[in-house]
């Protein structure tokens, strides 16, 4: 099944050059059980300054979310809500939920958007949690506002990491296999989906795609493919593979969503698998900018053909030329010729 939205290609966006993301990304893990203490007054200024920057930005899609935050005491918050995590969430300090438009691409670009905070936190040594379906949304939807056509899909509980995680914590890592990624080969793919790309073969895109690999996901169920093109002519059967010698180096990786069949997750009445699919994104262009390289999101439909049914095409990344290397390129040229 295709989905074919066209669009023109998205300007290249300038995402931070932050050096230790690939550290953050490897560090992050889900904290369900925080230390009794409550966030220092320079954390809370920081979580409060990151939540409005949040707010403000969009996403590839072009949507935006509206943060709600709300620090909490003895699991309660100022008003005397009580936030329900069904037990799975301790000692949580605050929380942060986000508003979004109950539409398809709104979800890609809220887990675009919410990992970008999410990351950030983590970099502060804040502990975090993407929670969409452990949380009691009524309760919490009747206090933030939520208008006609709006769904409140995810809250994430803040605190300091505990140093001991409880029994309901390691129970949702022991059913969500949260330790277990799939292989390379599972998920990312050269020229089309029938020659599956191993981490040695996948050249400057390695390490971008082990950052996908290494993402957050509903469930842990890892809904994301990749599969890279040189973008130069559209790829066709025999194609060489991008790590064949002589061959142009891929430029392109065209994302697609699997979706897993009967998903409770994808039944709470908004896309959940999409969120999924934004944070892939959001890791893929950001390991890109470690390395200054910065790339530009398009959506029309590369018209590859998909495993299944169940396999719909999200968004296209275009790395930009490696201008320091061309430049370097040149400079040999020119001392060569001297
Ligand atoms: C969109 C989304 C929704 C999630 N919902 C929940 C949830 O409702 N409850 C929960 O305990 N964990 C939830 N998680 C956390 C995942 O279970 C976790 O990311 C996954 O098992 C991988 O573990 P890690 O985050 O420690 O790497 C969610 C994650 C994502 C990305």
């Amino acid at each position: 099944m295709h989905s074919t939205v066209i669009r023109a290609a998205a300007e290249t966006r300038a995402a931070p050059k932050d050096a230790h993301v690939i550290d953050t990304i490897k560090q992050r893990r889900s904290v369900r059980t925080f230390e009794d203490e409550p966030l220092r007054p320079a954390d809370l200024s920081f979580v409060q300054a990151q939540t409005v920057a949040l707010g403000e930005t969009t996403g590839p899609f072009g949507h935006r979310v509206r943060p709600d935050f709300r620090v909490v005491q003895g699991g309660r918050s100022s008003d005397g809500e009580r936030i329900g995590t069904y037990g799975v969430i301790r000692n949580a300090q605050a929380f942060v939920g986000v508003v979004v438009e109950n539409q398809p691409e709104a979800m890609v670009d809220l887990g675009y958007l919410f990992e970008g905070f999410i990351l950030n936190l983590t970099a502060r040594g804040l502990g975090t949690c993407w929670l969409g379906g452990t949380f009691n949304r009524k309760t919490l939807s009747g206090r933030v506002r939520v208008n006609e056509g709006e769904v409140l899909p995810i809250i994430t509980p803040l605190g300091y990491p505990g140093s001991q995680a409880g029994l309901q914590d390691r129970f949702m890592r022991r059913v969500a296999g949260s330790d277990r990624r799939k292989p390379f080969t599972e998920l990312f793919f050269a020229t089309d989906f029938s020659s599956p790309l191993g981490p040695d073969g996948a050249g400057d895109w390695t390490e971008p795609l082990e950052m996908v690999r290494l993402g957050p996901s509903a469930s842990n169920k890892q809904p994301w493919r990749v599969v890279l093109t040189s973008g130069a002519a559209p790829a066709g059967e025999g194609a060489p593979a991008p790590s064949a010698p002589g061959t142009p180096a891929p430029q392109q990786a065209h994302i697609y969503l699997s979706r897993t069949p009967g998903y409770v997750g994808n039944k709470l009445g908004f896309d959940m698998q999409r969120i999924d699919i934004g944070i892939a994104m959001l890791h893929l262009e950001r390991a890109w900018a470690a390395k200054g390289r910065q790339g530009s999101w398009s959506f029309e439909e590369p018209g590859l053909t998909v495993p299944d049914e169940h396999t719909e095409f999200i968004a296209t990344f275009t790395v930009d030329h490696d201008h320091n290397a061309r430049a370097g390129e040149a400079d040999q040229t020119q001392k060569g010729a001297r």
